[in-house]
């Protein structure tokens, strides 16, 4: 089976695209990672992606039209031979003309049981709404901010005394698990 091509678009950390990488090195994965690319050269995540053997890409979007930035990015995909996209703490909105080039194959995950808590600061509304779980969601990208099909959730519980940060910690460690076995699951649709 040919492995598809997936291009991974960061801000920080990446440790969301690590755990794709760490899973696209299985021997019978159905994607290979042609591409981490930021929008923030410094993003801590490139430097592990290059110790991997990964090949990167950063182009800042500051002081630049967003569409000369996107055109930069979408050639870096491009060259790259990439097929799909997974967002991965990508921390930039993309364009309606970006995700019409790439319609259906960009995909995100988001800290939150969508269709809750789209945006930021899932965690913190999650606890105050007194919700007894939360969780992270898989969803295609379309236009409209985090509303696209869901490709799959996990659910974590929210326990007495959580804090933001706690329930964070205990989201991203489920959202590790999710993302690549939907990942996986969407490059062989
Ligand atoms: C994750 O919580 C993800 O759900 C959200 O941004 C965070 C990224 O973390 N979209 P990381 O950079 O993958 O560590």
């Amino acid at each position: 089976m040919t492995r598809k091509k997936v291009g991974i678009l960061i801000s920080g950390r990446g440790s969301n695209m690590m755990a794709l990488v760490e899973a696209s090195r299985a021997t019978d994965s159905s994607y290979d990672v042609a591409l981490v690319a930021s929008d923030k050269p410094a993003a801590p995540g490139l430097i592990w992606a290059t110790e991997h053997d990964i090949a990167t890409f950063s182009h800042s979007p500051k002081g630049i039209p967003k569409a000369e930035y996107e055109a930069v990015i979408d050639a870096a995909l491009r060259d790259a031979g990439v097929e799909c996209i997974a967002l991965a703490g990508y921390m930039r909105l993309l364009s309606d003309d970006f995700v019409a080039r790439w319609r259906g194959r960009i995909i995100n995950i988001h800290p939150s049981l969508l269709p809750k808590y789209k945006g930021l600061d899932t965690h913190a509304r999650a606890i105050e709404a007194g919700d007894a779980v939360a969780g992270c969601s898989v969803h295609i990208v379309t236009e409209e901010l985090d509303g696209g099909d869901v490709l799959g959730q996990a659910e974590v519980p929210i326990l007495p005394g959580d804090t933001p940060d706690t329930l964070a910690d205990r989201v991203l460690a489920a959202e590790h698990r999710l993302y690549p076995k939907v990942l996986a699951h969407f490059t062989t649709r």
